[in-house]
């Protein structure tokens, strides 16, 4: 079975996030999605909160998509889970050397694990978790942006 990791902060999950595992699906059989625990960074939403706003937005296909957390190194939990890709999104240009890095930072630790990219769909090239989090903050419509259950969640965090 081809199975492939797709980690990352999904703090909170995006619509962008949401076309790279859709799009995941077409390639591999299978999906982790792996939030990353790290204890260095103040997320605004748990890592178990996280989870379960990504099992929200896939009820129905449990048997591809498994949501679970990691923490230390990508390329380690990809050993303790017998997977030999990382599925990563790209949005506009300026993912590209950051991605390079990583990949390449990835490669160098573990020669076994090859990253493979995906095109999130345009009309989320320039939506990050980072951006919907601000706009909601200061009060903005992210609506379109995130699934309808996490604009909820995030809302409600954020006291609005
Ligand atoms: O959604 P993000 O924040 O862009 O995801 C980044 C992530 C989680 C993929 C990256 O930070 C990561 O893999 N962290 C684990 C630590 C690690 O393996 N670092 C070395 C490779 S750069």
């Amino acid at each position: 079975m081809s199975v492939a990791i797709y980690p990352g902060s999904f703090d909170p999950i995006t619509n962008g996030h949401v076309s790279i595992i859709r799009s995941g699906l077409v390639v591999f059989e299978k999906l982790i999605v792996a939030v990353l625990s790290n204890p260095k960074k103040q997320p605004l939403f748990t890592v178990n909160e996280r989870i379960q706003m990504i099992r929200e937005v896939f009820p129905k296909e449990e048997a591809q998509i498994e949501v679970d957390s990691f923490e230390g190194l990508l390329v380690d939990y990809c050993d303790r889970k017998g997977a030999r890709v990382v599925l990563r999104g790209l949005r506009a240009v300026a993912d590209f050397e950051y991605e390079l890095q990583m990949a390449n930072m990835n490669r160098h630790l573990n020669t076994k694990v090859e990253t493979v990219f995906l095109m999130a769909k345009d009309a989320y090239f320039y939506v990050s978790s980072n951006l919907v989090k601000e706009a909601a903050t200061l009060g903005g419509d992210v609506s379109k942006l995130v699934p309808a259950s996490v604009a909820d969640k995030l809302y409600a965090k954020l006291g609005r």
